[in-house]
């Protein structure tokens, strides 16, 4: 790896939302970097912000104060089509539930080749049976969802998700639907990811996901309580 600089750095992120005429403080000044090549677990109670993080990150939602910086770009201050275009092309997002994640029409083969096409790369890009190949989904290309295991959907959704490759994997309870060893499948897949480069952050309660990571955030209240980092 060549890049020194983090894949992301956040700094005084805050959001609140306001519901019915109240204000809900869900993040109250993060500062957190996501080293290019590494795995971060981001850990914490129910409503201590997490969801509302990584949809900051995966610039699904745009923070009301601090700066996220991706890649080089600050991106609290694009405009929508330009949030839409770094989402699209330099980003990969991976939802709890592998029914979020694929489309049942098509087969896993062609949901990278739906990746490949919206990362502006042919469909006949080497990436794509590599991926395959690293995902343990050689033999399920032309298979779709309904034929495939939960491990192997959530796999499938993670080469759609890795295809370009993103700059930054955000993953929301990647493995909250999957038993210890499909979930260990899914870890494993995530790792090989990490080692091409790109920086993965992912919201769990599953103690696995948390031994694995390189570094581990605590949220409590949206404010980050406590980090611990397996590297130096
Ligand atoms: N769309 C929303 N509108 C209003 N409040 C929200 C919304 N999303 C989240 N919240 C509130 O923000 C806080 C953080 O929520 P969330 O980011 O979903 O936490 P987590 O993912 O850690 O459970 C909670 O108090 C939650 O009720
Ligand atoms: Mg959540």
């Amino acid at each position: 790896m060549t890049r020194r600089e983090p894949a992301v750095d956040c700094r005084g992120v805050t959001r609140t939302y306001g519901v019915d005429g109240s204000m809900v403080p869900a993040l109250r000044g993060v500062d957190l970097r996501l080293p290019a090549g590494s795995i971060t677990a981001l850990v914490g109670p129910s409503g201590s912000g997490k969801s509302t993080l990584l949809r900051l990150l995966a610039c699904v939602d745009r923070p009301d104060s601090g700066q996220i910086t991706i890649d080089g770009v600050e991106v609290a201050g694009l405009s929508r089509t330009r949030r839409v275009r770094l989402r699209r092309t330099r980003l990969g997002f991976l939802y709890q539930s592998p029914a979020d994640n694929l489309l049942e029409y098509l087969t896993v083969r062609e949901h990278l080749e739906l990746g490949a096409a919206l990362r502006g790369l042919s469909a006949r890009d080497p990436q794509l049976p590599a991926l395959l190949d690293r995902l343990g989904l050689a033999d399920r290309a032309d298979h779709r969802p309904r034929q495939l295991s939960g491990g192997e959907q959530q796999r499938t959704a993670i080469g759609f998700a890795a295809i370009g490759p993103p700059v930054l994997l955000v993953a929301d309870e990647p493995t909250g639907q999957l038993d210890h060893t499909t979930a260990d499948e899914v870890l494993a897949a995530l790792r090989v990811l990490a080692t091409t480069g790109m920086a993965v952050v992912a919201a769990t309660h599953d103690p696995a996901v948390a031994r694995l990571a390189d570094q581990v955030l605590q949220l409590r209240d949206g404010q980050i309580v406590d980090e611990e980092s397996t590297w130096h």
